[in-house]
């Protein structure tokens, strides 16, 4: 029999920088595929290599489970007996289920109205203590940061160093499929653990097996773009609620991630956004929003004549899956009819069409 697939802290093993104390507590995250997108590179304008790594097939749905099997991990093996984090619903999810999973109290707060459909759910349904607070993610953040700096409750968010070590692995499946690193890698940026953590994985492989170094595509929504902008956001706005983010507590990082890699972060509309969603659930791959928005700003610098990929190797993340945020659907698609449960009615129907 084939040994059974280990989850990130056992196949990664000796490539993170974790306490021996660490316990492992896993789902079996990450392994998710490199999906080829040959006709959506082609509409792009042709010439290039592009895949999507579809982080939306991890446990919880979304990329964040890479970081927290390491942090509920190492947290379980210090002794504590409470998460907490705030979140704007993916972190939330992959929260609460590792803390289920270890037997752990998660606490969870959230920005009121703001958290889409299926993070909540996953939130509650893992049996997370969610609360909601009158603020932004960003006054959610600043008092998780608070309350554990005072109590023995283990702070989750990426600013927890154990989820950048987890967090990481993306890059070396990317490196392993791929043979050697892509020349671009394309993400959404919120609270800019992701860049960080991917960043710190490709040149911790290339150190290792010499796979190359891609260059970063960071990219915001325009509403919620404070690395763009050189400010913080006070009122951050965008359909992408998982980026809906002020003041990114990894923003220096990023920045210097995406400079030093010879890349950028740039901004993108709601409506930019929306398009690439709607144009990879064309293609067979539907994310949430905020995962659309690497594309998103690939697209958008393709189209300004500010990038040639003529001949380059790109990836790009999707960070959630689209069932997290089922009701944006709405917001493009044609709701179904409804009709007589007759043969001669669904004929006319379809034929009407076809004519
Ligand atoms: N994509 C999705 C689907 C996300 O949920 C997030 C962040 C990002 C991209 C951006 O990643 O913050 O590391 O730059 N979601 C966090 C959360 C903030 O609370 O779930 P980042």
């Amino acid at each position: 029999m084939p040994a059974p697939y280990a989850g990130l802290l056992e196949r990664y093993h000796d490539w993170l920088d974790l306490p021996a104390y660490t316990r492992p507590v896993t789902l079996l995250e990450g392994n998710t595929p490199l999906i080829p997108m040959p006709r959506l590179a082609e509409e792009l304008g042709g010439g290039f290599e592009l895949y999507v790594k579809y982080e939306g097939l991890n446990p919880s749905g979304s990329f964040k489970d890479r970081g927290m099997t390491a942090a509920i991990s190492e947290a379980l093996g210090r002794g504590v007996r409470a998460v907490i984090c705030a979140s704007t619903g993916n972190t939330a999810a992959s929260a609460a289920a590792y803390a289920a999973r270890a037997g752990l109290r998660a606490i969870v707060l959230i920005p009121q109205g703001k958290v889409a459909l299926g993070k909540l759910a996953g939130a509650l349904a893992y049996g997370a203590e969610v609360i909601q607070i009158e603020g932004s993610f960003d006054d959610a953040l600043a008092l998780v940061v608070e309350i554990s700096q005072k109590y023995p409750i283990a702070l989750v968010n990426s600013l927890n160093p154990y989820r950048l070590e987890g967090q990481k692995t993306a890059a070396f499946e990317i490196c392993d499929t791929l043979g050697s690193a892509p020349d671009w890698l394309c993400l959404p940026v919120g609270n800019a653990g992701n860049i960080t953590a991917y960043w710190m994985g490709f040149r911790q492989y290339h150190v290792r097996r010499g796979s190359g170094l891609p260059r970063l595509l960071g990219v915001q929504a325009a509403g919620a773009a404070p690395l763009v902008l050189g400010h913080p956001v006070e009122k951050p706005e965008t359909v992408a609620t998982a980026i809906r983010i002020g003041r990114p507590a990894r923003g220096e990082q990023a920045l210097a991630a995406a400079e030093e890699s010879g890349g950028r972060i740039i901004a993108v509309s709601d409506d930019e956004i929306l398009t690439m969603q709607r144009r990879l659930a064309a293609h067979g791959v539907w994310v949430e929003p905020a995962s659309a928005a690497g594309l998103a700003g690939l697209a958008h610098e393709i189209a300004a004549g500010r990038f040639n990929p003529r001949g380059q190797r790109i990836v790009a993340i999707c960070t959630g899956h689209g069932l997290k945020d089922p009701d944006i659907v709405a917001r493009w698609s044609t709701p179904p009819r409804t009709l007589p449960a007759s043969l001669q009615a669904l004929t006319d129907a379809l034929l009407r069409e076809a004519a």
